[in-house]
């Protein structure tokens, strides 16, 4: 499915890829192993299921799905969100403590916009996702980078962060963070370091942006610690997650869940009430696939696709890279996180991984305070996994390069 596209006599002659990348945000040049990019591989989209969920939404709601929706979003999807966290996280939620979102960035600026103005500072883990540091410099604010140790962000570095911006006369406005399977590392906050974070936030007054876009990627049985928003018990955290990673990203699907008040405020804002949410039609079709079990089948076999992956590469790159090179084992999620060793600059190491090959990601757009490679196993079979591992550790092992 992700190889079709409607004829275009005008255009015959171009190769498929041009043509694709006429459609999509990326395609991975030919002749290299695609590394770079966080995303699902489009053979593990479940286009027929969706093909057949969207129909079934259209049959059984005819126009009320192709009207502006409701601005929470459609009661469904959310009945069937919360079900789907109250189950998995042993922890109640109630759609009115759901909202639909266009996916987790676009809701990253509202939010940004909802909870700060231009010249405030946003405390973020160092390293962190990209695009968030991205989205909210474009909103006019600063990103304070707090500092993270194996267990992730130290609270005591959001307390300091606050200190200091305060310092500076500057107020801080939240803190963002990716607790679970995060991008880039593949890190797991374990509980206790969850509710040290949530104490040292409502110290400070400070509300958590909690972006949970891996949640649901845990492998191998391994149980996952409930979400702040859940330890908090909905209050003082804004909860977004997003089926980019878990069923498709060109839904543009997702939800928010926090506080019932503060999903009114966040649901009379104009960007909302014009138009309703987002993702309206989306939202109903993903609503039957969460209600009759389809998405908990497709989340275990992609759980196994993924963990192979990182199996692949993971053990591969720990066999062959040697002592230098600290490599991780992410316990869920897309990404494997790569420690250089102090010969190896970033810059270098992405650029012999290229001639070799492989298109990785350095760290420092991550804002990674040491020097790194994220390598995504999502986008790529096991056995190209392994083949891209053994020439990524010829690559760097060669000391005089
Ligand atoms: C932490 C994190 N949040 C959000 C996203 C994007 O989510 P969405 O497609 O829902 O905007 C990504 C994708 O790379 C991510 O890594």
């Amino acid at each position: 499915m992700g190889r079709e596209y409607p004829s275009d006599p005008e255009r015959e002659g171009e190769s498929e890829i041009s043509r694709i990348a006429d459609i999509v945000q990326h395609v991975g040049p030919a002749g290299f192993h695609d590394l770079g990019p966080g995303y699902p591989d489009p053979e593990l989209i479940p286009t027929n299921a969706l093909r057949g969920a969207f129909a079934t939404a259209l049959d059984r709601y005819g126009d009320l799905a192709l009207r502006y929706g409701h601005d929470h979003g459609a009661l469904p999807f959310r009945e069937a969100v919360a079900e789907h966290l109250s189950r998995t996280e042993a922890h109640p939620w109630s759609p009115e403590q759901l909202l639909v979102t266009p996916g987790t960035s676009q809701m990253l600026d509202t939010v940004a916009s909802a909870l700060s103005r231009p010249g405030d500072v946003v405390l973020a883990e160092a390293p962190t996702y990209d695009l968030a540091l991205r989205i909210f410099r474009d909103r006019g604010l600063d990103v304070a980078p707090v500092h993270r140790d194996r267990h992730g962000p130290v609270p005591g570095a959001i307390e300091e962060a606050v200190r200091t911006a305060r310092r500076s006369g500057r107020r801080a406005a939240f803190v963002y963070l990716v607790p679970t399977f995060h991008n880039p590392t593949g890190t797991l906050i374990p509980l206790s370091r969850r509710a040290e974070l949530i104490d040292a936030a409502r110290g400070c007054g400070l509300t958590f942006v909690e972006d949970d876009a891996y949640a649901d990627l845990a492998f191998d049985g391994l149980p996952t610690p409930p979400s702040l928003a859940a330890l908090a018990g909905q209050e003082g955290v804004i909860r977004l997650g997003t089926f980019s990673k878990t069923l498709a990203p060109g839904l543009r699907l997702g939800w928010l869940g926090s506080s019932a008040r503060r999903c009114r405020e966040l649901a009379g804002r104009g960007v909302v009430r014009s138009g309703g949410a987002a993702s309206h039609l989306p939202s109903l079709a993903v609503a039957g696939l969460l209600g009759d079990g389809r998405y908990d089948t497709h989340l275990r076999g992609l759980r196994e696709h993924l963990a192979e992956r990182r199996n692949a590469l993971v053990t591969t790159l720990r066999d062959t890279l040697g002592q230098d090179f600290t490599v991780p084992l992410p316990p869920g999620g897309l990404f494997a996180w790569i420690g250089l060793p102090p010969w190896l600059p970033e810059t270098e190491a992405v650029s012999r991984a290229a001639e070799a090959g492989v298109l990785v990601q350095p760290g420092s757009p991550f804002g990674s305070p040491t020097p790194a490679i994220r390598l995504a196993y999502s986008a790529t079979p096991p056995t190209r996994l392994h083949r891209a591992a053994h020439a990524l550790a010829g690559a760097w092992t060669l000391k005089d390069g």
